[in-house]
């Protein structure tokens, strides 16, 4: 028998350099343009927005300034809602783009909340396997977080963001002037992500969150500038120790095996934020039950959400057994077994040998939980 013969794809030598600029401000859509003019990176542009981001005409205003500057670009369009950030609109959209004769020189532009940033970027990143894309976040979520990092996906009935990529940005345009037309509720959605933050990374930056509480209440646009350049540094500083999160990008999990299940559990009438609030109750809650943190930094996180109107306990109706069974689906779980990223102090996450996840007793979750108000 003759040995097989083995031909090797030496890829060591690529170094792909993703850096990419994240761009914050106010009244940005003329500077998206010259960009986009000057980077030259698409003979057309699919602007990928949803329904009601289309409503308070967003679309439309980028799509003048682009024309302003002899761009060509086409809007299209989702109804929106976290239920529909499905494998079945990714295929709409994607073919609605190719239809309407866009191929691999085109480009995408995600206009709209954290749903549309990770719809779009998922559909850039397939389509003709990958044309660039730019990020222009118009939610408090998505410019805290979602709109950072280069990681896209959709949901699937086993799960939340069960399909996606890491694929990354050109660049993200961060325009505080979009939140204008942004619901109140959305506001405290977003602020989630920034408190945790402010655990997962930086205790003053809790401090400072609390001490701009009326700001923030007023919704002044100053302050959520202030909130956004904070919120994109720790984010860009995790993601660049770890871009493809081996270690230290879990940390940025920090709520969310708990609360990806809640969010699923209420069939996504829980929004993401508020679901996040709750799941950082129950981890801090764990965290203090296996004797690592102690009660006092709990209570500063619970005083900042619930200032900030978050919500801080499990509805009624959900069951601990119900919520433990559903974070199996977690992405992070590991032969089939959950797993939580726990902080250590308000500031601080616990390592666990650099791996920022660690499976935990049952009943250990199961009381965590029924102390947060489930069944
Ligand atoms: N990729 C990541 O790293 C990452 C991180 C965190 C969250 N996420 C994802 O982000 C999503 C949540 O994002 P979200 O909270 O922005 O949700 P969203 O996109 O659904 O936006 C919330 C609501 O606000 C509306 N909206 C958006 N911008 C508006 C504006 N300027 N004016 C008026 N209405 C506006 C939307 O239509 C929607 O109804 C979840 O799917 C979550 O999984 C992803
Ligand atoms: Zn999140």
């Amino acid at each position: 028998m003759t040995n097989p013969e083995i031909v090797k794809v030496n890829l060591s030598r690529q170094k792909p350099d993703f850096s990419y600029e994240i761009v914050i401000g106010r009244d940005l859509f003329p500077q998206i343009a010259d960009y986009l003019k000057s980077a030259n990176l698409a003979s057309k542009y699919a602007i990928i927005t949803d329904t009601n981001v289309q409503k308070h005409l967003h679309p439309a205003r980028l799509y003048s300034a682009l024309n302003q500057k002899g761009l060509e670009s086409e809007v299209f369009v989702f109804e929106a809602g976290e239920e529909n950030k499905t494998v079945a609109t990714w295929d709409r959209i994607s073919n609605d783009i190719a239809r309407a004769g866009f191929g691999r020189d085109s480009s995408i532009i995600a206009l709209g909340g954290g749903v549309v940033g990770d719809l779009a970027g998922f559909i850039a990143a397939t389509f003709d396997r990958g044309v660039p894309y730019i990020q222009v976040p118009t939610t408090v979520l998505a410019q805290a977080d979602s709109s950072v990092g280069g990681k896209v996906a959709v949901d699937t009935p086993h799960g939340k963001n069960r399909r996606g990529a890491f694929y990354h940005p050109k660049r993200v345009f961060i325009d505080i002037d979009t939140l204008r037309t942004l619901p109140y509720a959305e506001y405290a959605n977003g602020l989630a992500e920034t408190v945790k933050h402010a655990i997962i990374e930086d205790r003053d930056y809790l401090f400072y969150i609390q001490e701009n509480l009326n700001l923030i209440d007023s919704r002044d646009p100053e302050i959520f500038l202030e909130l956004a350049k904070a919120n994109c540094s720790i984010k860009a500083n995790i993601v660049e120790q770890d871009p493809n999160e081996k270690g230290p990008r879990r940390k940025l999990n920090y709520g969310h095996t708990v609360g990806h299940a809640i969010e699923k559990l209420s069939d996504y009438k829980i929004h993401h934020g508020h679901a996040v609030s709750i799941g950082m109750m129950v981890a801090a809650r764990i965290s203090r039950n296996l004797e690592y943190m102690e009660s006092k930094e709990i209570a500063m996180q619970e005083k900042l959400l619930r200032n900030l109107g978050l919500p801080v306990n499990i509805p009624k109706e959900m069951t601990a057994d119900e919520i433990i069974k559903q974070t199996l689906t977690d992405k992070k779980a590991a032969k089939g077994k959950a797993r939580y990223c726990l902080p250590k102090e308000v500031g601080t996450m616990l390592s666990f040998n650099g791996q920022y996840v660690t499976e935990v007793p049952e009943e250990v979750v199961r009381s965590a939980l029924q102390e947060t108000g489930a069944d």
